[in-house]
């Protein structure tokens, strides 16, 4: 499977099925490619935060794409006339060679409307999925918490994508924590850089991870750059 960051916490997974996570792109300075610029089956969203709902809509009209999310947000999204997948936490959709299962996340996720009124737009989630025997966790925004172990415990995922730029998410000290309950073979950090309250140097995160000890290699990508990982 080849992950392409596409900066922030948008991520193109590649294989038998073309995925799509939280693609804020148009609004992003640092986005590695426009929204007219992605061919992809299946949009995956974490929560309706601007910075994670980003192009969605548009991008899932073009493609036909089936976007997958929580309950409450997949009814707010399917009156854009958008074919939505509303699960809930603990699920798990199948789609022939991808397998979707929705984790919980610690954050927020109310949006103002026009008037300024605040609207829920469900629980914000984490993503583990599962694409050619690869499995992906894709942790949405969060801070760290114990239940992260039952993730690693039962989804074992080989890959785990998790912020690292603090303020609005954890920053480096809980998520070197968060490696150590999820154990991954893989960390690829994101939601850092984007703006300057959550500006990290990703390198000091490679360091607290090898000064913890933990058998995780951390894999560092520049928006746009990928990393490809594929099990006989
Ligand atoms: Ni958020
Ligand atoms: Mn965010």
């Amino acid at each position: 499977m080849k992950i392409v960051w596409l900066g922030h916490s948008a991520f193109l997974l590649e294989g038998s099925r073309k995925v799509l996570i939280d693609p804020f792109l148009s609004g992003n300075p640092l986005a590695a490619k426009k929204p007219d610029e992605v061919d992809v089956e299946f949009i995956l969203v974490t929560h309706g935060h601007g910075d994670h709902l980003g192009d969605t809509v548009e991008i899932a009209k073009r493609c036909k794409a089936k976007v997958v999310c929580i309950h409450e947000l997949s009814r707010i999204l399917s009156k854009f006339g958008i074919e939505t997948i509303g699960m809930n936490i603990g699920g798990t959709a199948k789609f022939n060679s991808l397998t979707v299962t929705i984790v919980p996340a610690v954050h927020s996720a109310d949006l103002e409307d026009e008037k300024g009124n605040l609207i829920s737009t469900g629980n914000p989630v984490g993503f583990v999925v599962e694409m050619d025997k690869v499995k992906i966790y894709h942790t949405g925004d969060t801070n760290v918490f114990v239940d992260m172990q039952l993730i690693g415990e039962l989804y074992k995922p080989e890959i785990m994508l998790l912020p690292i730029g603090d303020y609005y998410t954890m920053g480096i000290r809980e998520a070197v924590k968060a490696l150590e309950l999820v154990k991954p073979k893989i960390a690829i950090p994101m939601h850092y850089n984007t703006f300057p309250v959550i500006k990290q140097d990703p390198k000091e995160f490679e360091k607290a991870v090898k000064a913890a000890k933990l058998d995780v290699k951390v894999v560092i990508l520049k928006p746009g750059e990928s990393f490809e990982y594929n099990k006989k």
